[in-house]
């Protein structure tokens, strides 16, 4: 479409046509040339450009791996990878909580399926000594699981892949941008960054709030997924804004670690504050605080008082947590300033109060 209407700009014709209609057309014409300069050989059918490939050459940086490649959201970046590097060969060994995305993908793969128990190193050197009759081993695990705000053993993990000859991979979307002293996500926290073989992560969280996502890994992988990942040939590229948005989120990430350090100590804040005041607060040290409540209906009706207080947070229950472990779920982000963070507990206390959560 671009290149018929570049021609259309340089016809014969032109000369005809009143002065003010060629200036605009002009300016159409020099608009549409960077349009060209900037649509990339790889993805041009499904609108990819320069500024696609910079984003994932950032990806790539900001997790010190080889290569990145972008998706409409990290689900389609789950659904379109197991499948293109597993066979039925090999197998998958895939934590029990995973996010749905995970699950799903693994299902479309024709490799032998293992899933261990959530987080147990037991469980997982069972199935990966089940597992050596297989050509490839892939472990697959969230690197923070966002229902509880827990974190993979990540280190244990990987001496198990050495020991076991398998890969692993990675799903940081609950952990890219603000876990780790400079948000690079679990495996910084965890001091293996060099040994996690393949991540992938969302835009649509930290790094800008929108949409997409993406995997980064070893350059073949990249270079393999580009061919192969039905996901990523068979759905259009995201779009300019969201690309920009999440260019720009990385260089704020990458510019100093302040964003990060904050999130810590916000979080530290919000934990401590709520505990003393008596709650239960599931999970590590994440932004991620899911106040234990049990029932659901008290759940529900609790987010609904918090809202009454100008506190927006969400009651989770049955089927989205196991049953009897409802709770609200208060994510802490880089925008709460502390004033926020004291008054969100504030309107806790207040609304824990009158339904005898806390006394
Ligand atoms: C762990 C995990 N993986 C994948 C996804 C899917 O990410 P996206 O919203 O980019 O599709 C989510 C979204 O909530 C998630 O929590």
């Amino acid at each position: 479409m671009l290149g018929r209407a570049l021609s259309a700009a340089r016809s014969p014709g032109w000369s005809r046509i009143p002065s003010r209609a060629r200036a605009a057309l002009a300016q159409l014409h020099s608009v549409l040339e960077a349009e060209l300069q900037q649509i990339h050989g790889a993805g041009t059918w499904k609108g990819e450009r320069n500024l696609h490939k910079s984003l994932e050459a950032k990806i790539a940086k900001f997790h010190q791996r080889e290569d990145a490649i972008l998706y409409a959201s990290c689900f389609d970046a789950n659904a379109g990878i197991f499948e293109v590097l597993l066979t039925s060969e090999d197998a998958i060994l895939s934590d029990e909580l995973n996010h749905a995305s995970i699950i799903d993908g693994v299902r479309l793969c024709k490799a032998n399926k293992y899933r261990y128990k959530h987080l147990d190193l037991g469980d997982l050197e069972a199935k990966l000594k089940e597992a050596q009759k297989h050509r490839m081993r892939l472990i697959v695990t969230d690197g923070v699981f966002s229902m509880d705000g827990d974190v993979a053993p990540l280190k244990e993990i990987c001496d198990l892949s050495d020991k076991y000859n398998a890969l692993v991979f990675i799903d940081e979307c609950h952990a890219t941008g603000f876990i780790g002293p400079n948000g690079r996500g679990t495996d910084e926290l965890l001091g293996v960054m060099d040994r996690v073989h393949i991540i992938n992560s969302t835009l649509g969280k930290a790094l800008g709030g929108a949409a997409g996502g993406y995997t980064t890994g070893p350059k073949a992988l990249v270079a393999l997924l580009r061919q192969r990942s039905r996901p990523y040939l068979f759905s259009n590229s995201l779009p300019p804004p969201v690309v920009n948005c999440a260019s720009k989120a990385l260089d704020l990430l990458m510019d100093n670690n302040t964003i990060a350090e904050s999130m810590t100590s916000k979080t530290k804040r919000f934990r401590s504050q709520m505990m003393a005041a008596g709650f239960t607060i599931g999970g590590m040290d994440h932004p991620i605080c899911p106040v234990m409540l049990g029932d659901a209906r008290l759940a529900s009706s609790m987010a609904e008082d918090m809202l009454k207080q100008g506190i927006y947070v969400i009651g989770f229950s049955f089927p989205v947590v196991p049953k009897d472990k409802a709770r609200i779920r208060v994510q802490i982000s880089a925008a709460h300033s502390d004033e926020d963070i004291d008054q969100c507990v504030k309107a806790f206390v207040e609304v824990g109060r009158k339904h005898g959560v806390i006394s």
